[in-house]
């Protein structure tokens, strides 16, 4: 059991193991995981997520819920300079992840193999610089809204820990999460939805990488929806000078 699962402060209602994992799977577990998993500090302390990583990152990215890691793995491919943390408690999609990462050689990426909600309680405030969240379980029974990851639970800490201006990228094929997501941040104090029209959300963004629920998603004829939020600047902040003719403006 990890800390994390030991600290059993929040309820989980997903599924955690699927298939029995083949013995090559579960050698990679064993012993990549290891050296890729983040462990929680202990309580009441924060993490310093920088110092997860062999060299400190120009960014740090988060992903919650990578499923089977394909887009993890491909966005940390692109960007080497940028740390990825990503987040899921389903040990076959963790297993799937770090084997891709040993294939890459990747030395960016760390895992967190528990629920994310207890990684993000941990990291400190504006310190990430981008946040995934791609086809989160819908939950679409009425009665099932609070599991729901965007949601007033969750949306205090998200706001706290991404840094101004940082993106929050939503993508679902689920109409009725689409709406959700809409009314809980469509005039939220700290989000702003960054759609100028139709196109910025019914085409995947441009470094968009395709996931295995997208895949599906496309497949089965329900298109998916990507909703793209910034985190809006803190108030009261010093604005960064503008300097114009060697002269201050404001
Ligand atoms: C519908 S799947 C999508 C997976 C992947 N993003 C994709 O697009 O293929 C949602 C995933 O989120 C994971 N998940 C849901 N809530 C989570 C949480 N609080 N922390 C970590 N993982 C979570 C689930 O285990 C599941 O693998």
């Amino acid at each position: 059991m990890t800390d994390a699962a030991a600290r059993g402060r929040i309820d989980w209602h997903g599924r955690r193991r699927g298939r029995r994992l083949r013995p090559h799977r579960q050698d990679l577990l064993s012993e990549l995981l290891p050296r890729l998993r983040i462990t929680l500090p202990p309580a009441g302390a924060s993490l310093e997520p920088s110092a997860l990583f062999p060299r400190p990152p120009s960014q740090l990215w988060l992903e919650v819920g990578f499923g089977s890691g394909e887009h993890l793995v491909e966005q940390a491919r692109r960007h080497p300079d940028v740390g990825v943390i990503g987040c899921e408690v389903f040990v076959n999609g963790v297993a799937a992840l770090v084997g891709q990462v040993e294939r890459a050689a990747l030395a960016n990426v760390r895992v967190f193999d528990d629920d994310a909600r207890l990684l993000l309680a941990t990291l400190p405030e504006a310190s990430i610089d981008r946040a995934y969240l791609l086809f989160p379980d819908p939950w679409p029974k009425t009665r099932h809204a609070k599991r729901r990851f965007v949601g007033p639970a969750n949306l205090p800490t998200m706001a706290r820990i991404l840094a101004d201006g940082a993106e929050f990228r939503i993508a679902t094929d689920d109409m009725g999460y689409v709406r959700w997501t809409l009314q809980q941040l469509v005039g939220h104090p700290d989000f702003r939805w960054t759609a100028a029209g139709p196109r910025d959300w019914r085409n995947p963004p441009e470094d968009s990488v395709e996931t295995r629920y997208q895949r599906k998603a496309i497949a089965a004829g329900r298109p998916p929806v990507f909703l793209c939020f910034e985190r809006r600047p803190r108030p009261g902040k010093p604005r960064k000078s503008l300097r114009f003719g060697g002269r201050d403006l404001y």
